[in-house]
């Protein structure tokens, strides 16, 4: 059974692109991290039980990095949004700059790399902000910690609850991600044939049917589409306001 579409809803699915120019790498860019780096040994249970050391000191540098950079105007006009509109950000991304920006529902589908976790059942999470995570720091259950992060093979997190926001949502903006990494990229297919769906990214191999593809920087198409959207809800409550004939 489909959610009813909410017109005043918006829901944001974000990636790595939309944090690019705060200065964070995205993965598959030319410079991205998985050109410089290996995903399997850097972000897979089989790297980390090859060689934990490796895996936390790269997540440790990239702590450091998302601690401080700072939101971008496309995190910006993201949160702004929220002053005529529903929104929920659903993001790929492990920063905090769409909470940092002003955001105040932000879902994590790739965890959160501001937070380390245990190593058992028991997923016990603990706040690090920007300090590293080192071998032998240990969960309170014994375990050892990690980042709270999810790698390559293990079970993405809200994915449910993503894909319920977005087939009510009456407007879909996804924006910097190459739509690569399932089971979340096939979150773009919840999104309904009467939602108006926009799409901004540099580069796309397949944009997603239904959705109008704005191949732009985020700092620039952005900013643009939350001014007009915010025009039109004024407009639209404007009408609604219209004074009683006299
Ligand atoms: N503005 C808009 N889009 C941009 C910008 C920018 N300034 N810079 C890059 N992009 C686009 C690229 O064209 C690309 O389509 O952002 C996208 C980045 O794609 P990826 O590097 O694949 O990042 P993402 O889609 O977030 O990766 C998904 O893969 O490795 C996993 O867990 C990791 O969450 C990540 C997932």
């Amino acid at each position: 059974m489909k959610p009813e579409v909410q017109p005043n809803k918006l829901v944001v699915f974000s990636g790595a692109g939309v944090s690019a120019e705060s200065g964070l790498p995205t993965f598959r860019d030319a410079n991205g991290l998985w050109n410089a780096a290996s995903w399997e040994r850097m972000s897979s249970p089989q790297g980390w039980k090859k060689d934990p050391k490796a895996v936390l000191d790269f997540y440790n540098a990239r702590r450091i990095e998302a601690w401080q950079a700072k939101p971008n105007a496309a995190h910006l006009a993201i949160a702004s949004l929220e002053a005529a509109f529903e929104v929920v950000v659903i993001t790929q991304n492990v920063d905090e700059l769409h909470e940092r920006a002003g955001s105040s529902k932000v879902v994590h589908v790739h965890g959160q790399i501001a937070y380390a976790r245990g190593t058992s059942h028991t997923r016990k999470r603990y706040r690090v902000d920007d300090a590293p995570i080192t071998l032998g720091q240990l969960c309170e259950d014994g375990s050892q910690l990690r980042p709270d992060v999810v790698w390559f093979g293990e079970d993405v997190e809200f994915l449910e609850e993503a894909k319920s926001h977005i087939a009510s949502a009456g407007k879909v903006l996804v924006v910097g991600t190459s739509l690569s990494v399932f089971p979340v990229a096939s979150l773009v297919k919840a999104a309904r044939g009467r939602a108006e769906k926009v799409l901004v990214s540099l580069d796309v191999s397949r944009p997603p049917y239904g959705y109008s593809f704005v191949r732009s920087k985020a700092t620039e198409a952005v900013p643009a589409l939350a001014a007009r959207w915010l025009a039109e809800a004024r407009q639209n409550s404007n009408e609604l306001r219209l004074p009683a004939e006299p």
